[in-house]
């Protein structure tokens, strides 16, 4: 028989929601090809395995453990392939071994842990530009507090070495000295792990030459990090880098080669390091999260970005960030940012943003010609027919209608010299795909902007235009905002997530010169760098003394944002935007990176109350008393679901909270070299316990007149609710989970005859609306369903994602093969008794191994 296995199913081009109304899955019009797309768990790579040994692996007894496993694989007649070994930090080793063993391997009693390989990605940045732009200052450094911290203390990274594991480094740019490993260059270590065509399943190949010429998002986030032409600064311009290309061109790469990445920068003794894999909806504990949080552990700062997962609401971050001792970085909208543009020459100037033109035509330069609309004999503007003269005239056409290739060539024949297109609905402006090459300059901008031209020309008639290729610092609408693709905690263990936020939207930085050596990105990857950059900041101004310090003086001075009159939520936004000048100066800290809030778990964490105290103390290791107000402020209560506690796109912000208060003295002086308590109550008397809220809030200390360190601010975060009441699968009426015929795909009912072979195999299609501790799945009698009869050998399914949205919509299937294994031998594995009726049973278990959820199929009738 074939491995029975979980298949992750792309949903390509159908609906978000599984239609209710039927019973019947959309999964019904797929294909068997379809079905067959990807093996495995969410972007795993099929048999293969990363598995955790007892013991340290620099001693004897964690050599032998490791030995004595593969030993024992062998007496078991298990074969096996070793990948790569880990020799430091975690006793572990990547191995290539059928699926069907992995129960197998977790009963072994030197097995800590096990892992699926993941497959991990980040988007390439593509070829957004390929002319060459100017290096220019970063808007963002003087909001961030980052340009007081070089112009005043002159703190700029130098001494500290930072590694970046991404899709390596142009360092031929001149933004990083030209030069890799020699004397007096910026990068002094790296390597690539991968080579340019690697996929995940094909073999990397690996060279000493971490170099990015194919990809830009190393070269990109780098530049934030540490970038120095003398104009364009990142955060910590002297810093010395480690360049750990895990990344191949396309961006993939999988947690086996990242944690060889995190190894071998942990090894050339970097003091922070910068994460560049993101997968999304992982646990603390997968294992790329365990190994930096080990590598945490040692002192070294890990900086990671939260993720852009926000669409799929809360509990969306990504792994590594979301491992404990990772900083955790969300995207923040600045007051400004660079972008291409042209200028309206009326009275004055008025400069429009725009998208690049085609990368095939040369820079541009058009000077006082006039833009016109591309009118036709009916007087729309979509420019699909002949148009009016456009002779020596940039043309203005609507989007929508007909093709823009087909717009663009009946401006051409009109005489245009240049194309603008108006977007026909709200959006950023887009470069513009044509099917052909089209020998105009053409370009797009917002409908607002579009509407206000023509208002223009209405007005005026002839109205003028300069279109160069530079940029312009344009003024946000939404400054501050947390933007919602941005990824948000807690983390699936509970405990809250991010740790703070830095800006990320339209990002001017380097990229490699063969892509335009500078350009615009958006995203949390980054925002990470940033923080990435602040950290070395701290490290060269010394504050290092101790862990708690440095982690307090990064986080608490963080400034919280306001949407309305409440906070956003401390699960977005964390602790607020990073305040490097506040964080290198500032001298009090708190011992803990947040007040958790807990959740209600059937009597344990916080468990015998509904009512408990922090008391913790803030502590001055200055040369000055430190004067504050202390005060508490609430953000925003999230939820993901709706009241058919089914999730929606967009969290829904409601007012159930905790009542939070603070009983130590809310006028607080911390004196040098002494700490003072700070005791804060929550109490959760009369919250429902199905209301699935995430609250939220800061304990804020404002200086009194006279201090002048900075403001610090603490975040508190939890869950309003019991964790196992949350509703981890959609309600029924959403169709899921349900039985299906692998090969067919209707949900089905009854009982149902199978006879293991062609394709005949049961098949449970499920939807994780949140993400879970473990799920086990048992064979049962249909009278019996809650009880096992015999489990599955795949059976160890633990810390799975919840379904992104970013993963085109999907759910997960387990196909059961007809294997089975009596507790607890899982290494006999054997076909099920036939011409017996059972039904397969799911014990989900939410947080943590009580309390599981049971789903259970219709009649399953095995046919020999
Ligand atoms: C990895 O370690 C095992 C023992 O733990 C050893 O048998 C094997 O040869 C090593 N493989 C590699 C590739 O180093
Ligand atoms: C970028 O452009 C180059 C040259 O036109 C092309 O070879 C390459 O495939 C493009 N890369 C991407 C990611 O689009
Ligand atoms: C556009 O206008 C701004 C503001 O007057 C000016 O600084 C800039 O040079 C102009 N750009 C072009 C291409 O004329
Ligand atoms: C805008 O244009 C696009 C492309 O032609 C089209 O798919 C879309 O439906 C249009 N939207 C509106 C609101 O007209
Ligand atoms: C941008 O905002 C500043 C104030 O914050 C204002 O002075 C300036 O005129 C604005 N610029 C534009 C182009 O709207
Ligand atoms: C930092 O890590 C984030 C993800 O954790 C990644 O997206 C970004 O590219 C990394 N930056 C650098 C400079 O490596």
């Amino acid at each position: 028989m074939p491995n029975a296995t979980i298949h992750w199913l792309w949903l390509l081009g159908l609906s978000v929601t599984i239609c209710g109304c039927t019973g019947v899955i959309a999964a019904t019009a797929e294909s068997e090809a379809r079905w067959n797309t990807q093996y495995g768990l969410i972007n795993t790579v099929p048999d293969s395995f990363i598995i955790h040994f007892d013991g340290d692996p620099e001693t004897t007894v964690g050599q032998k453990n490791a030995a004595d496993f593969f030993t024992q694989l062998r007496s078991l007649g298990i074969s096996y392939t070793i990948g790569f070994n880990y020799t430091a930090v975690m006793n572990a080793a990547s191995v290539k071994v059928e699926e069907k063993y992995a129960d197998a391997m977790t009963s072994l009693s030197m097995t800590q842990n096990l892992w699926p390989v993941h497959l991990n990605s980040a988007e390439p940045l593509g070829n957004s530009s390929v002319r060459a732009l100017p290096a220019l200052a970063p808007l963002e450094h003087e909001i961030t507090g980052v340009k007081k911290v070089h112009d005043t203390l002159k703190y700029t990274g130098k001494g500290v070495k930072v590694g970046i594991l991404d899709s390596g480094l142009d360092y031929t740019h001149p933004a990083f000295g030209g030069c890799f490993k020699t004397s007096g260059c910026r990068v002094q270590y790296g390597y690539d792990f991968v080579g340019d065509s690697y996929t995940g399943s094909n073999a990397p190949v690996p060279d000493d030459d971490p170099m990015d010429q194919c990809n830009g998002h190393g070269t990109h986030v780098a530049g934030t990090l540490a970038g120095n032409d003398g104009n364009f600064r990142g955060v910590a311009p002297d810093a010395t880098l480690g360049i750990y290309r895990v990344l191949a061109c396309n961006s993939l790469t999988t947690s086996a080669v990242v944690l060889q990445g995190m190894l071998r920068a942990y090894k050339d003794g970097m003091q922070v390091i910068n994460l560049s894999l993101g997968l999304s909806g992982g646990w603390g504990s997968w294992a790329e999260a365990e190994m930096a949080n080990l590598i945490t552990q040692k002192g070294i700062v890990i900086v990671g970005a939260a993720g852009n997962d926000g669409e799929s609401g809360l509990f969306s971050l990504n792994s590594p960030a979301v491992a404990p001792g990772v900083v955790a970085v969300s995207a923040m909208e600045m007051p400004k940012f660079y972008s291409l543009y042209f200028n309206l020459t009326l009275e004055e100037n008025v400069p429009i943003r725009r998208s690049d033109h085609q990368s095939y035509l040369p820079k541009l330069s058009i000077l006082g010609k006039q833009l016109r609309p591309a009118t036709n004999a009916n007087g729309d503007d979509f420019g699909c027919g002949s148009v009016v003269d456009l002779a020596g005239t940039v043309g203005l056409v609507q989007r929508g209608s007909c093709s823009l290739t087909i717009k663009a060539l009946n401006l051409i024949q009109a005489g245009a010299i240049g194309m603008v297109v108006y977007n026909n609905a709200t959006g950023e402006p887009g470069i513009l795909y044509f099917e052909q090459e089209i020998s105009i300059p053409a370009f797009s901008i917002t409908q607002v902007d579009g509407k206000y031209i023509l208002d223009e020309i209405a007005k005026r008639g002839v109205v003028r235009v300069r279109i160069s290729d530079d940029l312009f610092p344009f003024n946000n609408t939404k400054p501050y905002n947390t933007p919602g693709f941005t990824s948000m905690g807690p983390s699936p263990e509970g405990q809250p997530k991010p740790e703070l936020s830095a800006p990320g939207v339209n990002i001017y930085s380097c990229l490699p010169q063969k892509m335009g050596s500078y350009g615009t990105a958006t995203g949390s990857s980054m925002a990470s760098p940033y923080v990435a950059g602040v950290a070395a900041l701290l490290i060269q101004a010394g504050k290092t003394a101790s862990t708690e310090q440095f982690y307090s003086a990064l986080i608490h001075t963080a400034t919280p944002q306001m949407t309305g009159d409440s906070y956003i939520s401390a699960a977005h936004q964390g602790a607020g935007l990073v305040n490097a000048y506040g964080a290198v100066t500032s001298d009090v800290s708190y011992p803990d990176r947040f007040l958790f809030g807990g959740f209600w778990d059937d009597g344990d964490l916080y468990a015998s109350a509904n009512e408990y105290t922090f008391s913790k103390a803030l502590t001055n290791t200055g040369k000055a008393a430190a004067a504050y107000t202390a005060s508490f402020g609430y953000a925003q209560s999230l939820t993901s679901f709706d009241s058919n506690k089914q999730l929606t796109a967009t969290p829904i912000v409601g007012t159930i909270r905790p009542k939070v208060t603070i009983k130590s003295s809310t006028s607080v002086t911390v004196k040098p070299g002494s700490t003072n308590l700070l005791k804060v109550n929550v109490n959760h008397n009369g919250i429902a316990e199905n209301s699935f809220f995430v609250y939220s809030g800061y304990v804020l200390f404002k200086p009194t007149s006279g201090y002048t360190g900075s403001a610090l601010s603490i975040p508190l975060a939890g869950m309003a609710y019991e964790s196992f009441k949350a509703p981890v699968l959609p309600p029924i009426s959403a169709g899921l989970p349900c039985l299906v015929r692998y090969s067919e795909g209707n949900c089905l009912s009854g009982t149902n005859t199978f006879t293991f072979k062609d394709g005949d195999f049961p098949a449970v299609v499920f939807r994780l609306q949140l993400p879970i501790y473990r799920l086990r799945i048992r064979i049962a009698k249909p009278s019996t369903p809650n009880q096992i009869h015999a489990s599955v050998p795949e059976n160890h399914y633990f810390n799975l994602a919840k379904n992104m949205r970013s993963q085109a919509v999907g759910y997960y299937t387990y196909r059961w093969d007809g294997n089975v294994y009596h507790t607890p031998y899982p290494d006999r594995i054997v076909p099920i008794v036939p011409n017996k009726d059972y039904v397969i049973t799911f014990w989900i278990y939410v947080m943590n191994t009580r309390n599981p959820v049971l789903y259970s199929t219709p009649i399953i009738r095995v046919s020999s």
